[in-house]
């Protein structure tokens, strides 16, 4: 008789599931507490879905060994992946302002350095013009224009001649005028922009859009 080990559920699997699922319970419940504390700061209720994280980071276009940026990682849905996707090489860094939030990373990711600052104040940390690949997780949309214009000039000061930038957008917030404004920005300094499809397994819905400079 064949017997399909690959198909085969160790008693200790499901074990590990179960404690996977009460982590990622735990993390989207600190994800909600740092958005009830700060709802305009964190802007979305609930930690980006897998199918977005993954469209994200497949997005992302660098080589090993670079400095890759993190803007507003929330609890890790983005990070967890690049560092998977990095393995090891390479420097990782993320900025993200809420207090809560920064307790999740700082848990969770060692390799990583999470920094507890504003994405405005990103030059303090990388060279000018040395990260090659910029990832934004916060919510332009619903960000005040004097603040979206801080964050996006140190994004620029921060990124290579050739680097890319990759940020997602909310399909509901795709025409309010602050995410018009942001589109704007991205097509005067970026030579080529492409938005992915919808990602629709996201509460809510969204895009990602893939900005290169060169
Ligand atoms: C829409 S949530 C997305 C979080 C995460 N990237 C995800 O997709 O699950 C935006 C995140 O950006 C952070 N944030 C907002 N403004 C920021 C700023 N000026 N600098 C750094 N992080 C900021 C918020 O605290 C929040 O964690």
């Amino acid at each position: 008789m064949i017997h399909d080990t690959k198909s085969e559920t160790l008693p200790g699997d499901s074990a590990i599931g179960v404690m996977r699922a009460l982590q990622t319970g735990a993390r989207g419940l600190r994800f909600v507490e740092a958005f009830i504390r700060e709802p305009l700061v964190v802007g979305s209720l609930w930690p980006s879905s897998s199918s977005l994280s993954r469209a994200v980071v497949d997005s992302c276009d660098f080589k090993p060994g670079a400095t890759v940026v993190e803007l507003g990682p929330g609890t890790g849905a983005f990070t967890e992946l690049l560092l998977k996707r990095m393995a090891g090489r390479g420097r990782l860094l993320a900025l993200e302002i809420s207090d809560t939030n920064v307790g999740v990373l700082r848990r969770r990711f060692r390799p990583c350095e999470i920094i507890h600052d504003s994405a405005e104040h990103l030059a303090r940390y990388v060279k000018r013009h040395g990260a090659a690949c910029i990832i934004s997780g916060l919510a332009w949309g619903t960000m005040a224009p004097a603040l979206q214009d801080r964050i996006f000039d140190a994004m620029l000061a921060s990124l290579a001649p050739d680097g890319q930038f990759v940020a997602f957008g909310y399909i509901h917030a795709k025409w309010f005028p602050t995410s018009r404004r942001f589109r704007r920005r991205l097509l005067e300094h970026f030579s080529h922009v492409e938005a992915t499809p919808i990602v629709w397994r996201n509460l809510p819905p969204a895009f990602v859009y893939r900005c290169w400079r060169a």
